[in-house]
C-alpha cells in the first residue's frame, strides 16, 4: 500500500475534449476512479497530485468552430471553464487544468518534437491527402468517413474505429466529411515518428511491467506482432501547434492532437510548479497513474511510451495505466449525437452529486468489460445500500445518543462477546479497504464498507439498546466510533457527505484532513458532545426515477 514513505505520486485522467460537456461516461471510466485513489492517497498523507487538462486540438473541434463560425481558441476557453466547473461540481477537484493549447504545451511539445529529430526518430515523407475539390481542403482524420479496414464497420473516422478500438492504416470507400463526395488526392510533405523502431523495447517494458493488467497486455502486446506502423504526426490544418522547421513555424501544418495532448499531462504539471526543472525532476521521483478508457490504450500502452522512451526517458514512464471499459446507458452504447447520454450538469440539478459517486463508484468493475448505468438499479442502490444500511445506521447511532445521553457520547461500562467482535470489525476495515482501493477495485472496497455497515446494523439490532437506554452505554460508544470510521472511509467516495456526518459529530478539521490509519482506533471519548443532527440522505421516488427514464426515452 502506497503511504507517505513511498514518494508522491502523480494522477492523471485522460483528457477530455473541449468539445462538449463532461457526462456520466466520463466520470465513470477515469474520473471517478482516480479522484477516489486521490482522496485516499491524500488521507493516507501520500504527496499526491491530480492532473489533467482540456484536450483542446483535433479536427472535431476545427469542425465544430467551422460551423459556428468562431475562433477556436475562444471555443475551447469556453468549454475548458465550462468543465472544470461540471468536474468540481461532483467533488472532482485537479490540482492543475490545464489546456492542451496553452503556451507551456505548445513549447513543450516542440522541444520533444525537436529532440525526437535530434534522436533520429522522425522523417519527412510527402504523402499523399484526400482533398476535397469542393471545400478546397486537405481531409484528415475526422474529415474523412468510411469503412474500417480490420474489422469492417461502416461509418468510422479515418483515425479511429470506434468498432474494434484499432486505427486504420487506410480507410475504405472514403468521403469528405463535411460534403459527402468522394475526395481527391493531393501531395503533401508530412513528418512521420518512427513507432516501429520501438517494437521490442515496448515488448521488454509491457512484459517487465508487473503493474499493467494482464488482459489489456495481452491484446497490446498482440498489437505490437502484428506490426507497429509509424505514425504521421502532422496534419494540414489551421488549428493545432504549429510544426516548427528549421525554427520558421508553418502555416496550416500542425502537429497531430494526439502528438500533442498526452504530453499535457507533463505540461500541466510544469503549469503547477511554475517550473520546468522542479518538474521535470518531481516526476522523475513520484509514482505516475494514467487513468484511461480501453478506446484509448493504443495510445498509453504504445504511443505515449514510445515518446517517453525516443527523448531517452528524460520524463519517466508510466507505472500503472488503469483502464476501464465504457459506461452503457440503460443498456444502450452512450451516444452525443444520438443524444443518449446524461450530463453531469443535467445530473446534480435532480440528485446529490454523492448519489452519483456512490452509484458509478459501486458498479465501477476494475476491467476491460463495460458497466450499465440504470436508472432502476440506481433508485435501488441508493434506497436500499446507501440510505436504509449506511444512512440508517449512522442516523440511528447518533439520534439516540441525541435522545437518551443527552448528545453527549457515554462512557462503556464493560464488553460482551458481540462488543468485542464490534470493535475487531473497527480494527480491520480501514486496512481492508484500504488494499482494495490501492488496487484500483473501487466497486469491491465499497462492497466491503457497506457489509461494515450492515454488520453494525445486525450489531445494534441484536444488542437492543431500546430496550433499556441507560444500560447501553456500551453499544453506544462502540457505533458512534464505527460511526466515525464509517465516514473516514466514505470520504473518498461520497465526500460531500462524509464531511456532513463528520460535522454531525461535531468534530474538529475538515475530514479530508484525516488519518486513514486512525479508522482502526477507537479516538471518540466519552463526554463528546454531539452536533446537530439531521439525515444526511433522502430517499428516492420511484416517480423521479419514471421521469427520468421517460425523459430520456423521449430524446
Ligand atoms: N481527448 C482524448 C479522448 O477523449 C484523450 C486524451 S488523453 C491524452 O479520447 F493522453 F492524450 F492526454
Ligand atoms: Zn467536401
Amino acid at each position: 500500500m502506497l503511504n507517505s514513505k513511498s514518494g508522491p505520486v502523480i494522477i492523471t485522467s485522460a483528457l477530455p475534449y473541449a468539445n462538449g460537456e463532461i457526462h456520466l461516461g466520463h466520470i465513470s471510466s477515469t474520473y471517478l476512479p482516480a479522484d477516489i485513489f486521490r482522496r485516499f492517497l491524500r488521507l493516507n498523507q501520500v504527496e499526491v497530485y491530480y492532473l489533467c487538462a482540456s484536450d483542446d486540438f483535433g479536427t472535431p473541434i476545427l469542425i465544430e468552430t467551422e460551423k459556428k463560425k468562431i475562433e477556436p481558441h475562444e471555443y475551447v476557453k469556453y468549454w475548458h471553464d465550462k468543465d472544470l466547473q461540471d468536474f468540481n461540481l461532483v467533488g472532482i477537484n485537479f490540482d492543475s487544468f490545464s489546456q492542451t493549447s496553452s503556451e507551456t504545451n505548445r513549447k513543450f511539445v516542440q522541444y520533444v518534437f525537436d529532440i525526437l529529430k535530434k534522436n533520429d526518430l522522425i522523417y519527412e515523407k510527402v504523402v499523399v491527402q484526400y482533398y476535397c475539390e469542393k471545400d478546397l481542403k486537405f481531409l484528415p482524420d475526422r474529415y474523412v468517413v468510411g469503412k474500417c479496414p480490420y474489422c469492417d464497420a461502416m461509418g468510422q473516422y479515418s483515425d479511429l474505429c470506434e468498432k474494434c478500438g484499432r486505427i486504420p492504416e487506410k480507410i475504405l470507400d472514403p468521403k469528405c466529411a463535411i460534403c459527402g463526395l468522394p475526395p481527391v488526392k493531393k501531395e503533401s510533405n508530412h513528418y512521420f515518428f518512427k513507432l516501429s523502431n520501438f517494437a521490442d523495447v515496448l515488448e521488454s517494458w509491457l512484459k517487465e511491467n508487473k503493474l499493467l493488467q494482464q488482459d489489456v497486455k495481452k491484446y497490446v502486446l498482440n498489437w505490437i506482432v502484428e506490426g507497429l506502423q509509424d505514425w504521421d504526426v502532422t496534419r494540414d490544418i489551421p488549428w493545432g501547434i504549429n510544426i516548427p522547421i528549421e525554427g520558421k513555424a508553418q502555416k496550416d501544418k500542425v502537429f497531430y492532437g494526439w502528438f500533442d495532448n498526452h504530453l499535457c499531462y507533463i505540461s500541466s504539471f510544469i503549469d503547477l510548479l511554475g517550473d520546468i526543472n522542479k518538474a521535470r525532476e518531481k516526476w522523475n521521483n513520484s509514482k505516475i497513474f494514467h487513468f484511461i478508457g480501453k478506446d484509448i490504450v493504443y495510445h498509453h500502452y504504445l504511443f505515449l511510451p514510445a515518446i517517453r522512451i525516443g527523448i531517452k526517458q528524460e520524463y519517466k514512464l508510466p507505472d500503472f495505466i488503469p483502464t476501464r471499459g465504457h459506461l452503457m446507458l440503460q443498456n444502450n452504447k452512450i451516444s452525443k449525437s444520438r443524444n443518449w447520454y446524461i450530463g453531469l450538469r443535467e445530473f446534480v440539478n435532480i440528485f446529490h452529486p454523492d448519489y452519483l459517486r456512490f452509484y458509478i463508484a459501486s458498479i465501477c468493475s476494475f476491467s476491460q468489460d463495460d458497466i450499465n448505468f440504470d436508472w432502476y438499479d440506481f433508485e435501488k442502490r441508493i434506497n436500499n445500500e446507501l440510505i436504509a444500511n449506511i444512512g440508517n445506521f449512522v442516523n440511528r447511532t447518533l439520534t439516540f445518543i441525541k435522545k437518551n445521553f443527552r448528545n453527549e457520547i457515554p462512557a462503556p461500562t464493560g464488553y460482551d462477546e458481540l462488543d468485542k467482535n464490534a470493535l475487531i470489525e473497527i480494527e480491520r476495515i480501514g486496512r481492508k479497504v484500504g488494499e482494495l482501493i490501492s488496487s484500483n477495485e473501487v466497486d469491491k472496497a465499497l462492497k466491503s464498507i457497506l457489509t461494515f455497515s450492515s454488520i453494525f446494523n445486525q450489531y445494534f439490532q441484536r444488542k437492543e439498546p431500546w430496550k433499556n437506554p441507560e444500560q447501553s452505554a456500551t453499544t453506544l460508544y462502540v457505533s458512534i466510533n464505527a460511526v466515525r470510521s464509517l465516514s473516514i472511509l466514505l470520504a473518498p467516495f461520497i465526500p460531500f457527505s462524509a464531511e456532513q456526518i463528520w460535522k454531525q459529530m461535531s468534530l474538529e478539521g475538515n475530514i479530508h484532513e484525516q488519518i486513514w490509519d486512525s479508522i482502526g482506533t477507537i479516538l471518540l471519548q466519552p463526554g463528546h458532545k454531539l452536533g446537530q443532527i439531521e439525515p444526511i440522505f433522502k430517499r428516492i421516488d420511484n416517480d423521479k426515477i419514471k421521469e427520468q427514464v421517460d425523459k430520456l426515452n423521449n430524446r
